[in-house]
């Protein structure tokens, strides 16, 4: 079939993104109100429940399709709730972003002497609840045959020095692995991985004028810093029609920050 920018459209499909209702100009905001303006009916979904709503009322005023879902990823029962939401709101699943997760909270936290049960609590968020919400999409997808899912990684994990890159780097071994589990069944799973992008919980994490950003500016390729907003490019890419044979991938979207041959 000949390329057709449609491929890009979202018309008919329902997607869900967690971690959409963050503080301010988040990343799950840009990605809920990227996949409505593709025409997608959007499940706004975090622990955070005002803020869920305030962004799923934010896309319903720009004349697209959202309802908000109060949802905890780390508990199957609660993800089931937000599953059970998308189907009777919009009738399926075709789209998951596991994008939620603890990040700024944990700053360069180590390995060495982490308490076992902060650990467990990190993992169980960055990694078990993205799992919790895949088993959950995964029969919806199948019913629809076909789905496509992403998983928010970061460059953080490229090498993990932190706990927090340890757990990224562990979702990106979930990508790889439910990629090829479900490739035969047109169920796509890819990551993304961030650079340093400016929403609220990125400045909180990297200030200005921090070690971490200066390190950025004298590395990067590009440009040290993102904004939500250019992500949203990738994301469109890897759940539309336009990235039906692209699985298992890691889409570096950081303005050159990790270079990989
Ligand atoms: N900002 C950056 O520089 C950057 C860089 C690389 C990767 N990332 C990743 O991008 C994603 C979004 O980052 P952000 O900067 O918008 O941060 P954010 O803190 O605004 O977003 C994370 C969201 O996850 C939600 N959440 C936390 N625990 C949850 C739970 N148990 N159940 C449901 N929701 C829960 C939070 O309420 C929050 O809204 C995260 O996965 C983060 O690790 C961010």
């Amino acid at each position: 079939m000949a390329f057709s920018a449609d491929q890009f459209r979202l018309d008919n499909k329902v997607a869900i993104v967690t971690g959409a209702g963050g503080r301010g100009n988040s990343i799950g905001r840009a990605y809920a109100l990227g996949l409505a303006r593709a025409g997608a009916a959007v499940v706004v979904a975090d622990i955070n429940a005002d803020g869920a709503k305030t962004v799923a009322d934010e896309i319903g005023a720009a004349g697209g399709k959202a309802i908000a879902a109060a949802v905890d990823i780390t508990k199957p029962n609660s993800v089931a709730k937000m599953t059970e939401a998308a189907v009777k709101a919009f009738g399926g699943v075709d789209i998951l972003v596991n994008n939620a997760a603890l990040m700024a909270e944990l700053g360069a936290l180590q390995a060495a002497d982490i308490a076992l049960d902060q650990w467990n609590r990190i993992m169980d968020v960055n990694v078990t609840g993205a799992l919790n919400c895949a088993q959950a999409v995964i029969p919806l997808m199948r019913k629809r045959g076909g789905g496509k899912i992403v998983n928010q990684v970061s460059g953080g994990a490229y090498p993990a020095v932190s706990i927090y890159g340890i757990s990224k780097l562990a979702l990106v071994g979930l990508t790889t692995t439910l990629a090829r589990q479900l490739g035969r069944e047109k169920i796509n799973v890819n990551a993304i991985a961030p650079g340093n992008v400016q929403s609220e919980a990125g400045k909180q994490l990297a200030p200005d004028d921090g070690p971490f950003i200066k390190f950025l500016q004298a590395t990067v390729a590009m440009r040290a810093q993102g904004q939500p907003d250019e992500l949203v490019g990738s994301l469109l890419l890897l759940v539309s029609g336009a990235g039906d044979w692209i699985t298992g991938q890691v889409l570096h979207v950081d303005g050159g920050w990790v270079l990989r041959p």
